[in-house]
């Protein structure tokens, strides 16, 4: 753990970066090994905790048990009431980027401070009904913002353009910042993400819900890339 993986981060963006919601978690490290082959240079995790959303994930075992069979910096996105009290855990388990959500918090700048301090990336997330005004005391203070194009909660819902929006804003006040989007990525809509300035992808279901993740992979790079999808494309 450091914030030299945040380096690898940006390094490695624009990037598709696989979202372990939908995977299969009684073969994670075949799951791994099939990103990996298929050109993924960071994971996305997404901890949910029952409360801050109507869903729970998982939490330290599997970031932990992830960390021992990959060098690939971990992204991890907490869905969850209190991201203070967990984050140190996540950084001990291995967690290189820790992304928290502005409704979760009272202090957002406070709490980028803390995880700061930890030694790893800090990112801030913010769902498409939040006023986006709610960020602009802590762009300061973040590595990354976390645009959500849907309610974090569910993997599988229908794409919210006020997402681009709120990209291209963030692009013009702050270009050095991380800009990630999360939720309903496909080949349909990663374009304009990317032409709006985006610099990671999470990805869920157009990779998960494929038999060949590599395909998958590639189809959403050339997309990323201005290419509109191919006849058949089934994302
Ligand atoms: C949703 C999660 C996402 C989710 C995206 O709250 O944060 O990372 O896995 O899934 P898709 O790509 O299916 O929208
Ligand atoms: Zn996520």
């Amino acid at each position: 753990m450091s914030r030299a993986k945040l380096d690898s981060i940006r390094a490695a963006g624009p990037a598709i970066l696989p979202s372990l919601l939908q995977c299969d978690f009684g073969d994670l490290r075949t799951e791994i090994e099939k990103l990996n082959v298929a050109g993924t240079r960071v994971l996305h995790l997404d901890v949910m905790d029952g409360h801050f959303v109507p869903n729970l994930t998982y939490g330290m075992p599997i970031v932990e048990g992830l960390r021992r069979h990959t060098d690939m910096p971990l992204d991890v996105h907490l869905m969850i009431s209190d991201p203070v009290t967990y984050a140190q855990p996540m950084v001990d388990a291995g967690a290189d980027m820790l992304t928290f959500h502005v409704e979760a918090v009272e202090d957002s700048v406070e709490v980028a401070g803390k995880i700061r301090d930890m030694g790893v990336g800090v990112g801030v997330a913010i769902n498409p009904d939040t006023d986006f005004a709610k960020l602009d005391c802590c762009l300061d203070s973040v590595d990354m913002v976390l645009v959500m194009s849907v309610n974090a909660g569910f993997g599988g819902q229908k794409f919210n353009p006020v997402s681009l929006d709120r990209l291209r804003s963030l692009k013009e006040r702050k270009p050095d910042l991380l800009l990630e989007i999360d939720g309903g990525i496909k080949a349909e809509t990663i374009g304009e993400a990317r032409a709006a300035g985006c610099d990671l992808f999470v990805v869920g279901s157009a990779i998960f819900g494929q038999h060949d993740y590599e395909t998958a992979i590639n189809e959403l790079t050339q997309a990323m890339h201005g290419s509109p999808p191919s006849a058949g494309d089934q994302s």
